[in-house]
């Protein structure tokens, strides 16, 4: 016997996610996206992101029968056992930024289109999706239907953690001015024990923007603080430990880099000033966190000139530079909004030739063969070739498969042996033992 009977449209890694996790716990589930290929690899547990866990899950719950996939919002409505109707429907379907920096909500449109008039009275429409304040509300106006509750159910999932962080969640938010609805909603997690936070739509909205351009302002924080220890000789590692251990700031989420990306933070930021301009209200915090963070880039193009040329205006052109990860972090496959990608066109506009190596893009989709570029950065297969004749290595993602990469085959390779490590990752007493000169950020030295 199932909990209850959950349909999740789009099976991005929000959907899939919360898909596969909520058939864990015991609910039948049935996830529908509109590609095809992408379902047909789904129900082959060919899982398209690289995320600890979910494939496993995915095969262990396709097997055990409580998930499975279809294509089309319309036939999920139709694959449940024994015919019966689904219960609850979450949308998780892209809300990509779009015009002036405000959410496109056009896929949530298009599902409550094709499924709003089929659901079964009492059906309950949770918008997992991160969207504007407001959304549940036109959800509700797209429906038309006062036999239906809508309710926000934000996820917090970090990708590279997505399934452990919706298996052991800090909370559970679930807004809605139906309050019945909001109590079912929350019943799907019940057996994870988090604490639920039950408010109203609008709140729960706001709350996911609130999280991550609270995330968003620590990590500007942060780097700015390692450019203020670079000039008075202090170091940021010590300093971030030591403001860490009080327990009102913490020791997560403060460790210095690129700038932060990702689909997430650089979205939800953008949006939340948005949303601020339309309420009239002038969120100077918010903006000069954008800022900090899209001035950092040019930093570390900076630190990356000064390191090879000696000046603050050398030139780049005609440098080869090897560049480390380009996903926008550690443990994911994602190339949206990385750091490391913006700072690779900064440094290809300043004329540098170069050749880029990520553990994540050493091998293609379904027995594809691996990328040889992204973005115009051209892929080597390993590190040390990717440092073949470089004037420096950029280590701008924290994989921690660097820490121990050959680093002495790595000088050997590379035509003058520096190293700009802008995660503070590999330990520069090991770079310095190979001959190398090694740069950070906000370490003692690194100014
Ligand atoms: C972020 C939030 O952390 C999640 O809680 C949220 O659910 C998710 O967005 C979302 O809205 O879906 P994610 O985009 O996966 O998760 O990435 P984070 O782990 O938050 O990292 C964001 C950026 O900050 C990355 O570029 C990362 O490298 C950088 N970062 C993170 C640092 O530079 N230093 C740190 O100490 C931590």
């Amino acid at each position: 016997m199932f909990a209850r009977r959950v349909m999740v449209v789009g099976t991005g890694y929000v959907g899939l996610t919360t898909g596969a996790c909520l058939a864990s716990l015991g609910h039948e589930v049935v996830c529908a996206d509109i590609d095809e290929a992408k379902v047909d690899r789904l129900r082959r547990g060919v899982v398209d992101i690289v995320e600890p866990g979910l494939s496993e899950l995915v095969v262990e719950q396709t097997s055990a029968g409580r998930l499975s996939f279809v294509v089309g919002a319309a036939t999920a409505l139709g694959a449940f056992e024994d015919a019966r109707p689904a219960e609850v429907l979450f949308l998780c379907v892209p809300t990509p930024m779009g015009a002036g920096g405000v959410a496109d909500l056009r896929a949530v449109e298009s599902v409550m289109e094709e499924v709003g008039a089929s659901l079964a009275p009492g059906t309950v429409v949770v918008n997992k999706s991160t969207v504007p304040v407001g959304t549940a509300e036109r959800t509700a106006e797209m429906l038309e239907r006062s036999d239906i509750g809508v309710v926000s159910n934000p996820e917090f999932l970090r990708e590279g953690s997505a399934v452990k962080d919706f298996l052991g969640p800090d909370r559970i938010v679930v807004g809605s001015d139906n309050q019945d609805a909001a109590e079912r909603v929350a019943a799907l997690y019940a057996r994870l024990g988090a604490p639920t936070v039950l408010t109203d739509a609008a709140s729960a909205e706001l709350m996911k923007y609130a999280a991550n351009c609270f995330l968003a302002m620590k990590l500007s924080y942060v780097n700015a603080m390692a450019e203020l220890c670079e000039r008075v000789g202090a170091d940021i590692g010590d300093v971030t430990e030591g403001i860490g251990y009080d327990r009102r700031i913490g020791q997560a989420f403060l460790s210095p880099g690129p700038g932060w990306g990702g689909s997430c933070l650089p979205k939800d930021t953008h949006a939340l000033l948005q949303v601020a301009d339309a309420a009239d209200f002038e969120f100077r915090l918010l903006r000069a966190t954008i800022d900090t963070n899209t001035r950092q880039r040019q930093r570390i193009v900076d630190k990356v000139r000064l390191a090879v040329t000696g000046k603050r205006t050398g030139s780049l052109s005609r440098v080869r530079l090897c560049l480390l990860g380009l996903t926008f972090k550690a443990g994911t496959d994602d190339l949206r909004d990385s750091p490391a990608l913006a700072i690779a066109a900064l440094l290809r506009q300043a004329g540098a030739d170069l050749v880029g190596f990520d553990p994540a893009l050493t091998d293609g989709l379904d027995g594809a063969p691996a990328p040889t570029e992204v973005e115009g950065v051209p892929l080597a297969p390993d590190a040390v070739t990717a440092a073949q004749g470089a004037e420096a290595t950029i280590v701008l993602t924290e994989w921690p498969v660097f820490r121990t990469v050959d680093w002495a085959a790595m000088a050997g390779a590379m035509k003058r042996p520096i190293v700009v490590d802008t995660r503070n990752l590999v330990d520069p007493a090991t770079l310095r033992r190979a001959g190398i000169t090694a740069v950070g950020l906000g370490r003692r030295g690194d100014g």
